[in-house]
């Protein structure tokens, strides 16, 4: 395609993986899919019934209110204030989105001038670079990966490559991406690192865009902060909530952005002229998602908590190290030993197509995701020990030499068949 913007944005690290993937399914094969992020757990009963409910009311069918209804509004100012401590006005500082990928790639659109400079920690979410890309900005990836002990805070060494990236240029960026949890890293971070972060970037007249997709998928006892949470962080910070994983509600669109006035009126403003807002059912569900019971958020949490164990020590197991991440629904793994020469993306289409497993090479979240892969716990226990009995025939054959590997990985019989079962 010849458009400009679309001329933007890189190839599709996934593209490959996912068309393999669409294939073997066609083929009739069982994959066993913990490639992508997608809740596969269904949402709550009662969000359900409201949407249900509500979806009755013819006069609920009409355009909603693109910056979201007051009642959804006020109900993500008081979750601010029971679970951050935080107080937000419903009325200038929150605005709903349809979903937080829109969020955030609507406020890339309102707030960037091209050749705006936008800090992304590398890897990252894609939505974090590509949507300041495709309106003109200017990237700049900062390398983020997780300390040695994968369950203590870890953003520090991005934090000092920031710093240190800041200084050395002659020029102002326009923001920094902070997103903690992370995906795909599942990296963690306290309280204290936002400080100095908010401290930084105040000081320089840096915006902060926080993306809290993870916030309530977390394992260790201390729930994961938010920026907000520093004194004058408003000054800067915006952060985007989703309604995606806390509530299983992947496919509902629903997230919001909370804080700055001035990043939330630029966004609340775009809006206005992009969208009408998510159907109301939707956001009349998500506001009773907010306010009410929380036992099935602390249900899903320990679900994830659940699968992570069965896949590290099934994975184990299999002779595959997996560090146990402290929080989010994905693992990120080292290429096992005796596989790391083929790369991230060559490992996930051998393991596609002779173990039968889809994962996510960690390459496609930014070039220092390489050596590394991502694993959604997006399948249940037992499908997770299969993958794990697989995995383990296939690492026990040992490591193909990267010309064949190439060769097999289009051609290759499937692991089931080969074993004759
Ligand atoms: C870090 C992060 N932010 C945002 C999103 C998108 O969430 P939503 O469904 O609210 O658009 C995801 C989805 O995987 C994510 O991993």
């Amino acid at each position: 395609m010849d458009f400009h913007r679309i001329k933007l944005l890189p190839p599709y690290v996934f593209a490959e993986v996912n068309a393999m993937k669409a294939k073997a399914r066609a083929a009739g094969q069982d994959i066993i899919d913990l490639g992508m992020g997608n809740p596969d757990t269904g949402t709550p009963r009662h969000i359900v019934d409201k949407l249900v409910e509500t979806a009755q009311n013819p006069r609920n069918h009409r355009y909603s209110s693109s910056r979201g209804i007051t009642g959804l509004r006020r109900a993500i100012a008081a979750y601010y204030g029971r679970r951050f401590g935080v107080e937000i006005d419903p009325e200038t500082e929150t605005c709903v989105t349809i979903g937080s990928k829109e969020g955030l790639a609507s406020l890339a659109g309102a707030m960037t001038a091209p050749g705006d400079q936008i800090y992304v920690p590398d890897p990252s979410y894609p939505i974090h670079a590509h949507g300041f890309l495709i309106v003109g900005a200017e990237i700049v990836p900062v390398k983020q990966l997780p300390g040695a002990d994968p369950s203590a805070p870890s953003g520090y060494d991005f934090m000092q490559g920031f710093k240190r990236a800041v200084e050395a240029s002659s020029r102002k960026p326009l923001a920094v991406i902070l997103s903690y949890p992370s995906n795909p890293t599942a990296q963690i971070v306290d309280l204290d690192f936002y400080g100095e972060m908010v401290e930084f970037c105040r000081s320089r007249k840096i915006y902060i865009l926080s993306d809290i997709a993870y916030s309530e998928i977390y394992f260790n006892d201390t729930p994961p902060p938010s920026v907000l949470q520093i004194p004058r962080a408003k000054e800067i910070a915006v952060e985007f909530t989703s309604m995606s994983k806390t509530y299983s509600m992947p496919g509902w669109r629903i997230g919001f952005a909370t804080g700055n006035k001035q990043l939330v009126g630029a966004l609340t403003k775009i809006k206005s002229w992009l969208d009408y807002g998510a159907f109301t059912p939707i956001q009349v569900a998500a506001a009773a998602a907010l306010n009410g019971p929380q036992d099935c958020v602390a249900h899903i949490r320990d679900l994830y908590q659940k699968r992570r164990d069965v896949l590290v020590s099934s994975m184990a197991a299999a002779g595959w190290d997996i560090p146990s991440p402290p929080a989010s629904m994905f693992a990120w793994a080292p290429l096992p030993k005796g596989f790391e020469y083929l790369g991230a993306l060559e490992f996930s289409k051998l393991l596609l197509t002779h173990a039968e497993v889809a994962v996510s090479p960690g390459n496609a979240f930014g070039a220092n995701g390489e050596g590394f892969i991502r694993i959604a716990l997006v399948e249940n226990e037992q499908r997770i020990r299969q993958a794990a009995r697989s995995v383990k025939k296939f690492l026990g054959q040992g490591a193909p030499d990267a010309p064949a590997a190439r060769a097999t990985a289009s051609n290759v019989t499937p692991l089931k068949k080969a074993a004759g079962r």
